[in-house]
């Protein structure tokens, strides 16, 4: 038998001796290979829904770097074009989608279980992708958590304090609750489907559970992971979940539990030592050099990458950083981060 993956071993709670890595956003626009494969899909969204271009750049920080984990190329608002909204992309500003502000928006939106057909070709993307990955890297497939995906479908956009989305919650909670339910069903299917067709592990991406203060993080960041993370468990008995609450601070103590996923990811508001001593206990860990340092490199991306594997070293730790990786990267500053959590 074939030894298990790095990243598995990891996150089935075993303490290496050197961690696995991967990096969010490791294909992205700091990677000439990446601009020249998005270049010739037309734009962003045509590279998603193309499964041959998306799943070559997937692959590409693989051959680049040796990853020990692969991540889908695909994004979390396909799930809410795919339920019906408007959704596109515009250059150097980010994500525009049709809004959510009345019961009559809502109702615009299709039936779950029509969601496929539109998500049919990331579905062959992870299929692609994980007859072509090298036999020792894990497939992650993803999505995003319901209220940072209803953040984006409320507002319509990226916004700095999700200010938006905090209003619906207080002025209609019947369909922002709605919302949310609709976002939990469906994301169970498009996570399902993504494991039917080769994703060994998926993870979900809370982007703006920071904002979530009190019972308002416990029922919308805390309530739809675990109904996720369950169901996902449900169906696929032995399927590992990485959850992502961004931001959470202290109320990152705990949440594997409390979810039944198997890793919490962390960012880089929170210190390598302080995770150790309040996470790790808990399970693997996922995190958290500052993404800035694959832009400045140097002796500090160094200091800082040795201070995270040291701190982390005595539980199960996947190496990543805390939030994606930046277009104004340096390819090269990447080489040196591997090269010194796989020398610490
Ligand atoms: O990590 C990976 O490499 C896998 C692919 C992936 C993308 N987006 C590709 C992408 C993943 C996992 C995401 C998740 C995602 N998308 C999140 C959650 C994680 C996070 O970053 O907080 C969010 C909030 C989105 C929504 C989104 N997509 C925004 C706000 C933007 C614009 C900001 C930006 O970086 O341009 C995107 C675009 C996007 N998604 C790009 C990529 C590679 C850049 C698009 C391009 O090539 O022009």
């Amino acid at each position: 038998m074939a030894e298990k993956k790095k990243i598995l071993r990891a996150l089935a709670g075993e303490v290496l001796d050197t961690p696995p890595i991967w990096m969010m956003r490791q294909a992205g626009r700091y990677l000439p290979e990446y601009r020249a494969t998005r270049a010739q899909a037309g734009d962003f969204l045509s590279l998603c829904y193309n499964s041959e271009l998306a799943a070559e750049v997937t692959l590409q920080p693989i051959r680049r770097y040796k990853f020990d984990a692969a991540i889908l190329f695909a994004d979390i608002l396909l799930l809410p074009q795919a339920l019906g909204a408007d959704l596109w992309f515009i250059t150097g500003e980010g994500p525009r989608l049709s809004t959510i502000t009345e019961d009559i928006d809502f109702a615009k939106l299709g039936n779950i279980e029509d969601i496929h057909e539109t998500l049919s070709p990331v579905y062959e993307t992870v299929r692609i992708v994980s007859k072509e990955l090298p036999k020792e890297t894990t497939l992650i497939g993803f999505a995003g958590a319901p209220w940072t995906v209803a953040t984006y479908m409320i507002a319509g956009q990226g916004t700095p304090d999700q200010g938006p989305a905090h209003k619906l919650k207080a002025e209609n909670r019947v369909l922002f609750n709605k919302l949310i339910d609709t976002l939990t069903v469906s994301t169970i299917e498009y996570l399902s489907r993504q494991v039917d067709a080769g994703a060994e592990v998926v993870k979900i991406f809370d982007s703006w559970a920071g904002s979530l203060k009190g019972e308002d993080f416990i029922e919308f960041a805390l309530e739809p992971a675990k109904r996720i993370t369950q169901e996902m468990k449900a169906r696929f008995p032995h399927l590992p979940v990485i959850a992502f609450p961004r931001e959470a601070n202290d109320k990152y103590i705990g949440f594997g539990k409390a979810t039944g996923a198997d890793c919490v990811a962390v960012d880089n508001s929170v210190s390598p030592e302080w995770v150790a001593e309040h996470l790790q206990p808990d399970g693997c860990v996922q995190g958290n050099l500052k993404s800035s340092h694959m832009v400045t490199g140097g002796q500090k991306l160094i200091d800082e990458t040795k201070r995270v594997v040291q701190a982390l070293r005595n539980g199960p730790h996947i190496f990543n950083l805390g939030h994606g990786i930046t277009p104004d990267a340096d390819p090269e500053n990447v080489q040196l981060m591997i090269d010194t959590v796989r020398s610490t």
